[in-house]
C-alpha cells in the first residue's frame, strides 16, 4: 500500500537479541532498506533479556543517530508481547553462540527454552501473517520449536536460516573460479545447519557454464563439502567470536528474497516439510526454494543422485534426534 508519494505504509519489523553482535550489523541493514525494499518504512521492535537492556538502549541512541529515512519508530523491550505486537517480519537471534569446542546442537539445551515462550507470544500477538526467521542455534529445531508453540500460524511461516551456507558455498566456488560471487547461481543447501549439512553444486551455475564441469568431483564432495560445512567453526577459532556480519548479511538476503521475490533463483531456505524430498513431515529442513509473491516454494521433482541421497538421509537422522531431545518443547 503506498502513502502517494512513492512511500508505503510502515511495516513492523521484530529484531530479538538485538543488542547482540549480529543484531549490531542487522539493524543497519534493516533500517537502510536493504531487506524490505528502499520505498517501505520500518518500525523497529527490539528484543532483549533484563541484562542486555542497558546495551539495548545505547544500540537505539546510535540507531536514532544514524537518521534512518525509512526509521519511522522504534521500540526497545524485555516483553515478547510488545515486540512482536502485530509485527509482519520477525528475526529471531537471541540466544547464546556456541564456542570452539562446541557443536552447534550442543546449544538445544540452552536455547531451545526460549522459542517455546516466544512461539507462544508470536502465535498471540503477531501479524497472521507474519514472515519468521530463526537464526539462533541450532536454528532448525529451534523454529520447529517456535513454530510448534504457535499452531494458529501456518508453518510455512516458520523458516530457519541456512543462506549463509549458500553464501560461503557461493564464496568458495567464486574464489576457485576466479569470477565474481555475482556469477554464481543456483547453488544451494540441503538439510540442517550443522557439519551434516549438503551444499549441492548439481544444479549450479559459474559465468553461465554447469558448476559441475568447472569443478571436479573430488573438490566438491571434498574441501568443499568440508569447507561450507565446517566454516562456522573455522570463524569462531580465528575470531574468538561467532560469524556476525556475514551471519547479518545472509539474513537480510534470506528476508529480502522471501519479502521481494528470488527472480526466479534458487535460494536455500529451512522450512517445516510437508513430506518433500521423502523428508518426514513437520522437521525444519532446508530445501531449494524459490520466493514469489511473498510466497517460498520449494523446488520439487529435481534429481537425487546416491551421494545426495545419502547427504538427505544423515540429515533427517540428525533432525529427529534433535526433535527427540526437544520433545518435551513442542507442546504435544
Ligand atoms: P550474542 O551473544 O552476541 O548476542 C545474542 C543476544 O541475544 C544477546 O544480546 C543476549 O542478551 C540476547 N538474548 C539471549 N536470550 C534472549 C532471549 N530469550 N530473548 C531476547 N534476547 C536474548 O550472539 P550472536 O553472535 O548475535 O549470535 C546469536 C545466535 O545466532 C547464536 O545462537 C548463534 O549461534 C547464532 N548464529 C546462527 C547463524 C546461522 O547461520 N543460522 C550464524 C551465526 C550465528
Ligand atoms: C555459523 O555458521 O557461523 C554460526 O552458526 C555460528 C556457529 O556456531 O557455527
Amino acid at each position: 500500500m503506498s502513502e502517494g508519494n512513492g512511500m508505503k505504509k510502515s511495516i513492523r519489523v521484530a529484531v530479538t537479541g538485538a543488542a547482540g553482535n549480529i543484531g549490531y550489523a542487522l539493524l543497519w541493514r534493516i533500517a537502510s532498506g536493504d531487506c524490505f525494499g528502499t520505498n517501505q518504512p520500518v518500525t523497529l521492535q527490539l528484543l532483549e533479556i533484563p541484562p542486555g537492556m542497558q546495551r539495548l538502549d545505547g544500540v537505539i541512541m546510535e540507531l536514532k543517530d544514524s537518521a534512518f529515512p525509512l526509521v519511522h519508530g522504534i521500540v526497545g523491550t524485555d516483553e515478547p508481547n510488545i515486540a512482536f505486537k502485530e509485527a509482519d517480519a520477525i528475526f529471531l537471534v537471541g540466544s547464546r553462540p556456541r564456542t570452539k569446542d562446541m557443536d552447534r546442537s550442543d546449544l538445544v539445551a540452552a536455547n531451545g527454552p526460549i522459542f517455546v515462550g516466544q512461539g507462544k507470544a508470536i502465535d498471540a500477538v503477531a501479524s497472521p501473517n507474519v514472515k519468521v526467521i530463526t537464526v539462533g542455534n541450532p536454528c532448525n529445531t529451534n523454529a520447529l520449536i517456535a513454530c510448534a508453540n504457535a499452531p494458529s500460524i501456518p508453518s510455512r511461516q516458520f523458516t530457519a536460516m541456512t543462506r549463509l551456507d549458500q553464501n560461503r558455498a557461493v564464496g568458495q566456488m567464486a574464489e576457485r573460479a576466479g569470477v565474481s560471487a555475482s556469477k554464481i547461481h543456483d547453488v544451494f543447501i540441503w538439510g540442517n545447519h550443522a557439519n551434516t549439512m549438503y551444499p549441492d553444486p548439481r544444479f549450479g551455475t559459474v559465468d553461465g557454464k554447469i558448476a559441475t564441469d568447472v569443478f571436479d568431483r573430488e573438490w566438491l564432495q571434498g574441501p568443499f563439502l568440508d569447507t561450507v560445512a565446517t566454516r562456522g567453526k573455522a570463524i569462531i577459532v580465528a575470531r574468538g567470536a561467532s560469524s556476525a556480519a556475514s551471519a547479518a548479511s545472509a539474513a537480510t538476503d534470506h528476508m529480502r528474497d522471501w519479502w521481494q521475490g528470488s527472480n526466479g533463483r534458487i535460494v536455500s531456505m529451512a522450512l517445516p516439510s510437508e513430506g518433500w524430498y521423502g523428508v518426514p513431515e513437520g522437521l525444519v529442513f532446508s530445501f531449494p526454494c524459490r520466493c514469489e509473491n511473498g510466497d517460498v516454494i520449494v523446488v520439487e521433482g529435481l534429481p537425487v543422485d546416491s551421494f545426495a541421497q545419502s547427504k538427505i538421509d544423515e540429515n533427517v537422522a540428525v533432525l529427529l534426534e534433535e526433535r527427540d531431545a526437544v520433545s518435551e518443547l513442542l507442546g504435544n
